[in-house]
């Protein structure tokens, strides 16, 4: 028997980390958030660390030693995102995790097109820019208070642009992916949608 993959895609913070994390949690699932794979080898290159060698040889252990959620981190991880052999050396440990019994929820870009093309659940997480930036901005506000929204609404808009225009593996809608927009939606709501639709295919 295979394990059921739902695969969930989207641009940054379109709420599809909340969304991953609950749903596995609801079905019991595994849950594994790629964007964290790429943010590990992003801090390790602003400390002087070769990227293509870092993806080579990442432990899991390493997941939990930095602030991922630093805006230089995730400027990084984007642009080392955009390397191929980086790429291709996550492929197989995200496609190994999507093998999980009884299922596995993976949260990325890419995840429908190119890591789990076979995913029997797909799903397309997006909101409008203002309404990203404006999430991002009330979660970093908690810890830099000094942060303007003008900067986030910036630096988002600069790693959509990144994220879907690089040549491997571009942030794209796949063909058979159900889109769902959140930008009027409660991550309650957001939850619920995506659950119900969930709910009709399996
Ligand atoms: O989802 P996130 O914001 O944590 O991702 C950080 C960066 O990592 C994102 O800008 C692009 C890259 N990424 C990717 O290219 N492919 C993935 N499957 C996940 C993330």
């Amino acid at each position: 028997m295979n394990s059921i993959v739902i695969a969930i895609d989207g641009p940054a913070a379109s709420g599809k980390g909340t969304v991953s994390k609950a749903i596995s949690e609801k079905l019991k699932f595994h849950y594994l958030d790629t964007g964290k794979l790429y943010r590990v080898i992003g801090a390790k290159y602003l400390e002087g660390h070769e990227p293509i060698s870092v993806a080579k040889n990442l432990k899991t252990d390493d997941l939990d030693n930095y602030d991922l959620q630093k805006p230089d981190i995730a400027k990084a991880a984007s642009e080392i995102a955009a390397i191929p052999e980086v790429r291709a050396s996550l492929l197989k440990f995200q496609q190994n995790f999507s093998r999980k019994m009884p299922g596995a929820v993976l949260d990325g870009r890419d995840i429908g097109t190119i890591v789990c093309p076979d995913a029997k659940i797909k799903i397309f997480l997006t909101a409008s820019l203002e309404a990203r930036a404006y999430r991002r901005y009330l979660e970093l506000q908690k810890t830099d208070k000094e942060l303007k929204l003008e900067t986030i609404i910036d630096q988002i808009k600069e790693r959509d642009e990144r994220d879907k225009t690089r040549s491997s593996s571009p942030l794209i809608a796949a063909s058979d992916a159900k889109v769902f927009d959140t930008s009027n939606l409660s991550i309650k709501e957001a939850i619920d949608h995506v659950l119900y639709y969930i709910q009709t295919k399996i």
